[in-house]
């Protein structure tokens, strides 16, 4: 083997974990390269945020974090927090503002991200080589980490698996990191699409169809969680910040709740309405809250009249108050294909929380989204890349 094909950190993955490993191993002065099987690196950072990439947030708390190990995100999000991405960012002039609840987005482009994590690996002379196909990982007798790609050979002291997870495979999303752990003897927490749009049957698609783009302001919620955010009607079904931050903790079979009125006492409107204008028609008083096709659309879910509402009966009044409680039974989600992260994967029971480091394989890590470990819609899983990942590269 060349000896320029031996280094100290080799990081297989260019996106946002990776990058960041990249830098902070460089800093030490270490010896990096870092591989990928696509043609450019941070693909998936490209088209975040719509283009604008919502890059960390300003309330980075581990309660907003979903893992096996609720614990384990604790000590890198404390070492490398938002403020210092935030600085980062600064150091490098990005205009950002924040959106709502305290998530940031670049004021121009998400290519700044990029250009800047580019720059940061250019300043301490990361290396990278691109449409690498990875066919073997190993440790050999001498300690060392062997990589062989399709066309070269390469060894290691310490080897970062930032590859990520299953989400979006257009994007160059792949099994590998899961593949390398088991080769390793490591236990995957079973995966699931997360943050991803929701589908319904047939007869209630039939009915969001015909609203699809209508967006509204919501409470979702089930046993587990509840978010108040947009709720927005698709030709599938049910998408938007709510809905996707649900998905997280929904499964297969079960409902979700939907209050489409979360800021407004139904009851107490109601019977106002009725005492100052009792021959106002149901269609009327609704589309003081919803858009005109939402509100037709709510009419013939619900089975409701458009009849003057001193003509309610006490069983309509029911089903009206359910329009704050409407059970939906998701019939799926649409899957990783439009998912935007990846529920569960590399246990971080084997993992040193303090070091992404394999606490049985020295010299081997794993961090963002490759593991076990996926944030909230808002900032929180790039978060999450950037501080597993700035750790990682400090320990390798
Ligand atoms: P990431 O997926 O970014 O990078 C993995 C890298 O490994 C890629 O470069 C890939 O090509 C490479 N790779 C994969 N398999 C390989 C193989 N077999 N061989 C070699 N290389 C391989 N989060 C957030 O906080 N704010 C946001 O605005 C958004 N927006 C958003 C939009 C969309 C459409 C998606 C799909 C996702 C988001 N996210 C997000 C989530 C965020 O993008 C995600 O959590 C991070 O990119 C994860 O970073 P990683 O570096 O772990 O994986």
């Amino acid at each position: 083997m060349k000896s320029d094909n031996l280094f100290d950190v080799i990081i297989i993955g260019a996106g946002a974990a990776g990058l960041m490993a990249a830098i902070s191993a460089s800093e030490r002065n270490k010896k990096v390269l870092v591989l990928d099987h696509a043609k450019r690196p941070g693909k998936k950072i490209l088209i975040s945020g719509g283009g604008r990439c919502n890059f960390t947030n300003y309330y980075i708390e581990p309660s907003k974090y979903i893992s096996s190990n609720p614990h384990f995100c604790k000590s890198a999000l404390n070492q490398y927090t938002q403020w210092d991405f935030i600085s980062l960012v600064e150091k490098y002039d990005i205009a950002y503002h924040e959106k709502t609840l305290g998530q940031l987005f670049c004021d121009q482009s998400a290519k700044d991200i990029v250009s800047m994590l580019l720059s940061e690996c250019e300043k301490n002379q990361v290396s990278f080589r691109y449409q690498q196909e990875i066919d073997e990982v190993k440790k050999d007798e001498k300690g060392y980490f062997f990589i062989k790609s399709n066309d070269s050979e390469y060894k290691a002291h310490s080897l970062i698996i930032a590859s990520g997870g299953l989400s979006m495979p257009r994007l160059g999303a792949t099994p590998f990191a899961y593949k390398v752990a088991e080769s390793f003897d490591l236990d995957i927490v079973p995966t699931k699409a997360a943050l991803v749009p929701l589908t319904l049957d047939p007869i209630l698609k039939d009915l969001t169809e015909k609203i699809s783009g209508i967006s509204h302001s919501v409470n979702v919620f089930n046993e587990k969680a509840e978010f108040s955010e947009d709720l927005l009607f698709t030709h599938r079904g049910l998408s938007g910040p709510a809905v996707l931050q649900i998905s997280s903790y929904w499964n297969q079979g079960e409902d979700i709740k939907i209050n489409l009125l979360p800021t407004v006492c139904l009851k107490s409107h109601f019977d106002e309405a009725l005492k100052s204008r009792p021959n106002c028609m149901l269609k009327t008083f609704l589309n003081f809250y919803f858009a005109k096709r939402l509100t037709e659309t709510l009419l013939v879910l619900f089975k409701l009249k458009n009849i003057p509402i001193k003509q309610l009966s006490s069983k309509d009044l029911k089903i009206l108050s359910q329009l704050q409680e409407w059970a939906v039974k998701p019939a799926g989600s649409e899957g990783y294909r439009t998912a935007e992260v990846t529920l569960g994967g590399v246990n971080t029971d084997a993992i040193s929380s303090k070091t992404m480091e394999v606490k049985s394989i020295p010299g081997l890590f794993f961090i963002g989204e490759a593991l076990d470990v996926t944030g909230w819609l808002g900032g929180y899983n790039f978060q999450w890349a950037w501080s597993s990942g700035w750790v990682a590269g400090k320990n390798a």
